[in-house]
């Protein structure tokens, strides 16, 4: 499964970059590329001329492969993004789908010749996306930061159980961080793994410095979930913000009512500002286990050094 990813995707190393609303640009996706893993594009967080500019900077900044993700219900009107996609169907080499229905972007995009990820969540979504015809699962684990599956089983418990529901690789992710975590993933089944929350506190990602550091300086137990009180599931780091939001959530609000302190804008402030006292930033349980901003390169580098070193010494048990 291992060897038939990297075959569809046409990289080195096992390892995604997660799709990441205003966080995954071109620059860190060609980072990641250049590295041997599959960096990606992501359309959340910017406007469609932004979007388009990144795949350019990806396309300027790498001869490696590349791919886009697609969050469908970030878009109110996700047609024009898929448009875009196509138009760049040439330079890129993967789409990956999340938030909502892939049904019916999955032959549009496999039509293109593009191979198709998509996000699950359960066991049953990663069957119905395979008979949907994705050609790669991305199963995520609550441990994720962003927006979770509402079952919020942990990627330990999720990944078996989506290897064993298809017969394409599964990826796994949510709270991935070094090589430990890529031998687990693989012992459990998975093809390989997708990473986020580390991606941000690396040198080359746009992420603001304030939140870099916060990541760094971060425990495990340092992040929670908002969103609940309206049937979502989102993992981000604690801070007086979230303490307000959190506060908001227990008078029982409306979706609309929750919407100013949870709309992009306030993601957007923390997250390239720096205000982290005015907005929210994601981040997964993982962030117990970054202890440094690296370089892209020294991220994957370590990250298959350390998996081969654990995968060594467990064959000698
Ligand atoms: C800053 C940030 C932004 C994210 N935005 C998106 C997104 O736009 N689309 C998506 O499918 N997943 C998004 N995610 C989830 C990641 O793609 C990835 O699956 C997740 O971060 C993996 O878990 P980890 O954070 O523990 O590594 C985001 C995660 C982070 C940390």
């Amino acid at each position: 499964m291992k060897q038939r990813l990297l075959e569809l995707l046409g990289i080195e190393y096992p390892i995604i970059e997660g799709g990441m609303a205003y966080i995954g640009d071109g620059k860190l996706a060609a980072a990641v590329s250049n590295a041997g893993a599959f960096g990606q594009v992501g359309s959340a967080g910017r406007s469609l001329a932004d979007f388009e500019l990144q795949i350019q900077i990806a396309c300027e900044q790498t001869d490696r492969p590349f791919g886009i993700n697609l969050p469908i219900g970030e878009h109110s009107d996700p047609r024009e993004r898929v448009e875009m996609i196509l138009k760049y169907k040439d330079q890129i080499s993967g789409v990956s789908i999340s938030a909502g229905n892939p049904r019916p972007f999955i032959p549009v995009f496999k039509e293109a010749g593009l191979p198709v990820m998509v996000v699950v969540s359960t066991a049953m979504h990663a069957a119905k996306a395979e008979q949907a015809g994705a050609d790669i699962l991305i199963a995520e684990g609550t441990e994720a930061g962003g927006h979770n599956g509402p079952a919020e089983l942990t990627t330990f418990a999720l990944v078996p159980q989506a290897v064993s529901a298809v017969q394409i690789p599964v990826i796994a992710a949510g709270g991935i961080v070094d090589g430990r975590g890529l031998a687990a993933a693989l012992a459990l089944g998975a093809a390989g793994v997708q990473l986020g929350t580390r991606l941000v506190a690396t040198e080359e990602s746009p992420a603001h410095d304030r939140y870099k550091r916060a990541i760094v300086a971060a425990q495990g137990e340092d992040t929670t979930m908002i969103e609940r009180s309206i049937g979502h599931v989102t993992r981000v780091l604690k801070g007086e913000y979230i303490e307000e939001v959190l506060r908001f959530e227990k008078t029982g609000p409306t979706p609309e009512s929750l919407y100013p302190y949870i709309k992009g804008e306030k993601n957007r402030l923390a997250v390239l500002e720096g205000r982290l006292e005015d907005g929210y930033a994601y981040s997964g349980q993982g962030c117990g286990l970054i202890t440094e901003i690296l370089p892209v390169e020294r991220v994957i580098s370590t990250m298959v050094e350390e998996a081969r070193a654990v995968i060594a010494k467990l064959s000698q048990l």
